[in-house]
């Protein structure tokens, strides 16, 4: 006999486990779910999976008991308490890094401090932090008494702000004095003391005090510092909260000019962040963990404090922006911390593609082992980009598509479970759970490479449990558009070999460097101004940002149109919702196309704006407004031109 008659060649070939606890998640899920909630540890046991008798207001693990901040710290403590949890630094490079065990403490100190102030299980408490370690321990002592927050990101302005105080009703706002950006001071507390004037629920604000002392209403603000000095440390047992239980409110931004209450629970949003993190990236014992995300957003939610933190990693959170003080700040602190897992947006990628590879060549990344996107397509350009400059065209680079409702990564490719099988642009197969599909307007499934929208079929641990105070604009939302479906609002393509290309939003929401921001929000505070008698506002492309806004403004009477009102109205928006908003554009028309019923034609003013055909015009009241649209465009591109001769 020969040797090689000697091999033992086998028909069957390696799998990785990603196929088959996939298969398992859709043909056996009340096993499976049932070994997945195992990893945590419950106070008491669940009497159900899944509770779907009020579809669609679907409850996992109802009955059991569970605090998602009993499985973020207390579980740790034997094993991993002097193990790093947290690291924390700022633009002037001062940095903190806590340890589980001090991390517990500190989370233990501020509930007592929460209950002091008298919040209790169930009250709203508003989070307007910058990136500072208060902020992940404030929402984890909240959590921990059973109280729910809503962290509302720190560069929105008062008018976002007292929306989301309102709808909250939230007793308790937490704040500081202010954080650095680029250098120069921005002010929080001045916001804050702006909103409450506004806000009848709240009672208290609570004051983290930074360098100096803040300034303060006696009657209404306390300082954290100094509520604290002299209190005994006591340990506060978490709340032996239900799986169903509402953990956080996150606003978001949807189709109307009011933001969506999306609120999780413990139970499932908890074991959703645990697992997604596990799987797609892969955190180990000595990962180093940097998601550039802000916690105002659910990246920040998810995969900077649940996520990581259930697992006993340590997570990195970085106070500023990645071009300041020169663009190689994030490769400073990759190399600084030996990141292991780096989780960034295109925007910001493309932002620094600008500054040349040079910024990234001068550090050592070598510790670097995953990479991933998320918050909006990665263009074909910035994924070689980040591929071979970040990556050393070695390293695989996950691209998460999920949502605020999603409450966790959905799909993507997932190293944690083997399945490091990338394609360029494609965000990957579905994760275990996740039944997803790509489906026509008419409802049928689309064919491979046919344009459709993504839907999911089954709902999932960490889906959303509802909208806050609104159960009908969760049924309208979600689940009305194709019957019995989960809608997330993205157009979406198949493969042949079912990966999964996400293309977009497709409603009127903007995607503004990755903030999600509603057209309507925008159009709201335009006519808020005293100038402005209607708006209409679309997203157009932009290479950097990937979409910004553009908005066609009608004057009230005794306005005239000026350059200088032009950029008031922008500054105007800036102040009152948030500098996130960027205009490429403002028109200045007499009229909005409208259908003879007095709806805006938002289709028109994209189709002029972009210069597209305009399609069927038959509703349109008055042709002459299309007209005058296109003249002011045109106007505006030769002033452009006209500004750039040499
Ligand atoms: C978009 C952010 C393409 C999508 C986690 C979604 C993406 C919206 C991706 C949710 C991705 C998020 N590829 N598009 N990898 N990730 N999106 O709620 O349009 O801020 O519906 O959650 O971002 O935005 P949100």
């Amino acid at each position: 006999m020969s040797q090689q008659e000697n091999l033992p060649f086998e028909e069957r070939y390696y799998q990785p486990p990603y196929k088959a606890l996939y298969r398992e998640s859709m043909e056996y899920p009340e096993k499976f779910w049932r070994k997945m909630a195992q990893e945590l540890e419950w106070f008491s046991p669940y009497e159900k999976v899944l509770n779907d008798s009020n579809a669609p207001f679907f409850r996992w693990f109802e009955g059991g008991k569970i605090n998602v901040t009993y499985n973020s710290l207390d579980r740790h403590l034997k094993e991993r308490g002097n193990k790093v949890a947290l690291i924390w630094e700022n633009e002037k490079g001062e940095n903190r890094s806590i340890s589980y065990l001090q991390l517990y403490n500190e989370v233990n100190k501020f509930a007592y401090a929460l209950q002091q102030l008298g919040v209790k299980k169930g009250d709203r408490a508003v989070i307007y932090l910058p990136l500072m370690p208060e902020l992940p321990i404030a929402m984890l002592a909240l959590a921990r008494i059973g109280a729910i927050h809503s962290v509302v990101f720190s560069g929105f302005s008062v008018q976002a702000l007292v929306d989301r105080i309102n709808d909250a009703k939230a007793k308790l706002v937490i704040t500081t004095t202010h954080t650095l950006r680029r250098g120069k001071r921005v002010e929080l507390k001045g916001i804050v003391d702006q909103a409450v004037e506004q806000t009848p629920s709240v009672e208290k604000v609570l004051v983290i005090k930074r360098d100096e002392e803040p300034k303060i209403n006696e009657k209404r603000d306390v300082i954290y510092q100094e509520l604290t000095r002299r209190m005994p440390y006591k340990k506060v047992e978490p709340e032996e909260t239900s799986a169903t239980d509402p953990l956080f409110i996150l606003y978001t931004s949807g189709t109307t000019g009011k933001p969506k209450g999306i609120f999780h629970l413990h139970g499932g949003y908890g074991l959703w962040t645990y697992l997604t993190t596990k799987w797609v990236f892969d955190l180990r014992d000595n990962d180093v963990f940097f998601n550039t995300a802000d916690i105002g957003w659910i990246t920040g939610h998810s995969y900077i404090v649940y996520g990581p933190l259930q697992n006993g990693a340590t997570t990195l959170m970085y106070e500023g922006v990645p071009d300041y003080p020169s663009p190689d700040r994030w490769w400073e602190l990759v190399e600084k911390y030996g990141v292991t897992v780096f989780y960034t947006s295109p925007t910001a990628i493309r932002t620094l593609m600008r500054y040349g590879e040079e910024w990234v060549k001068n550090h050592d990344l070598s510790n670097l082992r995953i990479l991933g996107s998320v918050g909006e397509p990665i263009n074909p350009e910035a994924w070689r980009w980040y591929f071979k400059n970040v990556g050393g065209s070695q390293l695989p680079i996950v691209d998460t598509w999920w949502q605020t409702e999603t409450g966790g990564i959905m799909i993507s490719a997932t190293p944690g479970l083997g399945n490091y099988m990338l394609k360029p642009s494609a965000n990957g197969l579905p994760l275990p759970g996740v039944d997803a599909d790509v489906i026509n307007e008419e409802g049928l499934p689309a064919k491979a490479r046919e344009k459709g929208y993504i839907v999911v079929k089954r709902p999932w641990p960490g889906m959303l449990a509802g909208v806050w105070n609104d159960p009908d604009r969760y049924i309208k939302t979600y689940w009305s558009k194709f019957q019995g479906l989960y809608y997330p609002g993205d157009y979406a393509v198949k493969d042949e070999d079912g990966f999964f290309y996400i293309l977009g939003r497709a409603d009127e929401v903007l995607k503004i460097a990755g903030h999600r921001i509603g057209t309507r929000e925008i159009e709201d505070i335009l006519i808020s101004h005293p100038a402005v008698a209607e708006s209409a506002v679309i997203g157009v492309p932009d290479p950097v940002r990937g979409e910004v806004a553009v908005a066609a403004v009608v004057l009230k009477q005794g306005h005239s149109p000026n350059e200088q009102l032009k950029k008031e109205l922008e500054d105007y928006v800036k102040k009152n919702l948030g500098a996130i908003v960027v205009f490429k554009g403002i028109y200045f028309v007499t009229k909005l196309p409208k259908t003879r019923s007095g709806k805006i034609m938002r289709r028109l003013v994209r189709a002029v704006i972009s210069g597209q055909n305009l399609g069927d015009t038959s509703t349109l009241e008055d042709e002459a407004s299309v007209e005058e649209l296109k003249k002011a465009i045109e106007e505006f591109t030769k002033e452009i031109r006209e500004q750039q001769k040499p």
